[in-house]
């Protein structure tokens, strides 16, 4: 079934025999610092099974008498079960009528798989859809074509490496004429050297058919042992490709399935419960996509580093990392002038700030040209430009563009983004970049999953799709964008589509607050969203001038009148590796803020590659002594690079302990403090070193970490 010719089955066989040998070259590797010397297959033994495999994990499939995925394994770390029974691929429901995809029926208990007596008692479901062919490539899908810049590591591939496995599925034998027309595909993407897989469905028409109504309730249920879940260790990190719409369900089975005394776990992957997706089929249909990770550990710092390697994975171009200024005034004049002291520090993109009075969505000509003219003298020294709009949540538009609240039936607060109010602000942000060369969006106020019961919009029926259509269209909306190598700020996670940042650690009135109060908890939140994102993929704020409120205490401005502030936001942000909005109408006044914004810029010129990496968590700014942070990369020279703060009016020394497991050295590292000689230091059993740290009152320093080579 799986292969047409027998050769090519053959080949594999041999194939499977090498998989087991190179195995042994797996075990023992840690995929967070080693490389995986093993590629993804698919394979399939004499006995009938399937076995898609990367080496890191693996999942085990029956093809007789039905499709079923019989084991998910952990061949890394735990060398366990994730799964403990067998469960369709998928269940989606086509008007008003459930049908399983693959799967098998059999009477064995719930709480563990027992081989022999499954073996003993299966029989194929004839409520469900069947499993018809399969087609395995190693071209993996991606919604846009990607080469890095701006920063971004030189060294991504992309599409990422791995296998891709289509598995076709089509109606039983008493389904309506219709839905016989109709193929379900179940996709899996595992990647090569990541333990991890994305999952997705599709329903497409193989002959022109009326309107059929598509739920997909489960793009992935899995019954998983007690330590994968949440409500055990939550060692399976799971999650949608979308930020609204979805949901990741943990439960457990219900008592009467499962058996007495177990607590049996279980995960749904499917569109929200308040609003069931129904949306009619015109060729093709997909579902969100499923990514599963097996990180197999309860250790945060683990936690965080494996999600950000997938992440950094799946949404490479969250890397780019432009150095960015916000600009409050569109005039030319001080425009130009920005842009000059921009070209002489070595920032790199200029964005017109809210409140600046631009506008992407103008036709007025006379504005157009002058844009497209002060753009044009920025590019020629080498900074991109862009502006900000808002776009859906809180847009007020034409009145028939506004989502319909299902509740009162009257106009919401915000804009759908499944009506005419689309195609009309893609066409205007459109016209505008391509007549300016604007470079860069930030997209206020997303779509944010809210729904609408218009029934008279050109792009959604009514309530029943509203919310998958205004989700697909603002994805499709960010990677149309991103296909022009957009850059796009947009406050949700939108990333997966296109999106490049989303604010990372703060609440807006903390800008507000006294500058020390807003660089402490402004260090203290960073600190934490950094186990949630990768630094690229957040900004903060340096509020030059007065932002929300807070005044002449708040604003940065006059900046030599407050340099000491101005360079510990200078030091905290670019040596954390996300960006600031630089918020104001200069980046320095004197020849004192220059020179350190300068020393700052080139600092982060000249060890971006680790400053970009990912962060390890040393000491959290309590304000009661030196805090600290350190950027891991077991791939560059410069493994590891630590920032370290004394935010104290006490002068510091102390020994700080540095965790160096994760920059992959293994015994010996050589440690410079800042520009300084390198000194040999030993690791100790845990893999940390302790370097001297002596700071003045409001000192900071940094230490950069090499391996030793002798
Ligand atoms: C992973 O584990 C599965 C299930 O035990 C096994 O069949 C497979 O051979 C293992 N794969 C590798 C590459 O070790
Ligand atoms: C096999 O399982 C089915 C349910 O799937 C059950 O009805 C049947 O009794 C079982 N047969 C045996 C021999 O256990
Ligand atoms: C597994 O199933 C076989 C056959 O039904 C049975 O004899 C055996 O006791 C079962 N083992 C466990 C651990 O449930
Ligand atoms: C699965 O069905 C789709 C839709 O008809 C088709 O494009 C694809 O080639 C099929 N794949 C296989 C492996 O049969
Ligand atoms: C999974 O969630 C969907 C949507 O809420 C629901 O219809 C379905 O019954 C759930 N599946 C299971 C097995 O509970
Ligand atoms: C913007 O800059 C221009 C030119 O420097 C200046 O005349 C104008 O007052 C500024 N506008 C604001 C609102 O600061
Ligand atoms: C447009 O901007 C890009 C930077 O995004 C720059 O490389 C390019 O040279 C600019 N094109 C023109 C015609 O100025
Ligand atoms: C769309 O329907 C609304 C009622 O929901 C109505 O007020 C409006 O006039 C209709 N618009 C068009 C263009 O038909």
């Amino acid at each position: 079934m799986y292969n047409k010719n027998a050769q090519k089955m053959d080949a594999l066989h041999t194939f499977y025999h090498i998989i087991l040998v190179i195995s042994n070259v797996v075990h023992g590797l840690d995929w967070l610092i080693d490389d995986i010397p093993m590629q993804s297959t698919w394979s399939e033994t004499r006995d009938g099974l399937g076995l898609l495999t990367n080496g890191l994990i693996s999942k085990t499939f029956i093809t007789t008498p039905d499709f079923a995925c019989i084991d998910f394994y952990d061949n890394h770390t735990t060398f366990s079960s994730l799964q403990r029974s067998i469960e369709p691929e998928a269940v989606i429901m086509l008007d008003g009528i459930v049908y399983p995809i693959g799967g098998v029926l059999t009477n064995i208990p719930l709480a563990y798989l027992n081989r022999s007596a499954f073996a003993q008692n299966i029989t194929r479901n004839e409520n469900a859809f069947h499993l018809k062919s399969s087609l395995v490539t190693f071209d993996l899908t991606t919604p846009f074509p990607y080469t890095p810049r701006r920063g971004a590591p030189k060294n991504i591939n992309w599409p990422p490496k791995g296998i891709h496995i289509e598995f076709n599925f089509t109606a039983p034998f008493w389904a309506p004429d219709f839905h016989k027309d109709l193929v379900v595909t179940v996709t899996y993407e595992m990647y090569d050297s990541v333990p991890g897989f994305s999952k997705w469905i599709t329903v497409t028409a193989l002959k022109p058919v009326p309107d059929i109504y598509v739920s997909f309730l489960s793009v992935e249920y899995l019954a998983v042992n007690m330590p994968w879940s949440p409500n055990g260790k939550g060692w399976l990190f799971v999650e949608t490709d979308q930020p609204h719409g979805t949901n990741v369900v943990w439960g457990s089975d219900p008592a009467s399935v499962s058996m007495p005394g177990s607590f049996e776990q279980t995960v749904n992957c499917t569109y929200e419960t308040d609003h069931p997706v129904a949306v009619p089929i015109v060729n093709s249909l997909s579902s969100f996509k499923v990514h599963e990770l097996v990180i197999a550990s309860s250790d945060p710092e683990r936690i965080a580093l494996s999600k950000h390697r997938l992440f950094r994975l799946l949404a490479p171009h969250t890397q780019e990392n432009p150095i960015f200024f916000h600009m409050t005034n569109q005039s030319s004049e001080a425009f130009r002038t920005v842009i000059d002291q921009m070209a002489e520090v070595g920032f790199e993109m200029l964005i017109y700030s809210f409140g600046s009075g631009f506008n992407i969505e103008s036709e007025d000509e006379a504005y157009i040209k002058r844009m497209a003219a002060d753009i044009r003298y920025a590019n020629s020294k080498n900074i991109e430009v862009g502006g900000y709009d808002l776009i859906a949540l809180t847009r007020r538009t034409a009145v028939d563009w506004m989502a319909i609240d299902p509740s009162t039936m009257q106009p919401s607060g915000n804009a759908c983004f499944a009506s005419d109010w689309y195609d009309f602000l893609l066409k205007r942000m459109m016209t505008f970049m391509d007549r300016t060369n604007l470079s860069m969006v930030e997209t206020d106020g997303p779509y944010g999953g809210y729904p609408c019961a218009s029934t008279n919009h050109s792009h959604h029926t009514d309530l029943g799709d509203s919310i998958y259509k205004q989700n697909t269209l603002q994805a499709q909306f960010y990677t149309t964008l991103r296909k022009r190598s957009i850059y796009i700020n947009q406050p949700d996670y939108y990333f997966y589509s296109g999106g490049s940042r989303t604010g990372m650690g703060y609440n807006e009135n903390q800008y507000s607050l006294p500058r020390w109060q807003d660089i402490s908890v402004s260090r203290q939140g960073m600190y934490d969203d950094t186990y949630q994102r990768i630094p690229t993929a957040g900004w903060m704020f340096v509020p030059l001038v007065d932002y929300h409120g807070g005044g002449e205490a708040a604003a940065f401005e006059p900046l030599t009148e407050h340099i000491v502030e101005y360079e510990w936001a200078l030091a905290q942000y670019l040596g954390a590796g996300v960006a600031a909005c630089y918020r104001g109408y200069r980046l320095y006044d004197s020849l004192e803020t220059k020179a350190l914004v300068t020393k700052w810029v080139s600092f982060y010129k000249k060890y971006r590659d680790i400053l970009i990496s990912d962060i390890v968590h040393v000491r959290r700014a309590d304000m009661q002594g030196i805090d600290s942070f350190m950027h891991v990369n077991p791939k560059l020279d410069y493994k590891g690079l630590a920032m370290v703060f004394n935010p104290t009016q006490t002068s510091i020394d102390m020994n700080l302990k540095l965790p160096l497991y994760y920059t992959g050295i293994p015994d010996k590292a050589m440690v410079r403090e800042q520009e300084g000689q390198f000194i040999e230091y030993d690791l100790d059993r845990g893999y940390n070193i302790e370097v001297p740290v002596h700071l003045k009152p409001l000192g900071i320093t940094w230490f950069l970490i090499q391996q030793s080579v002798d």
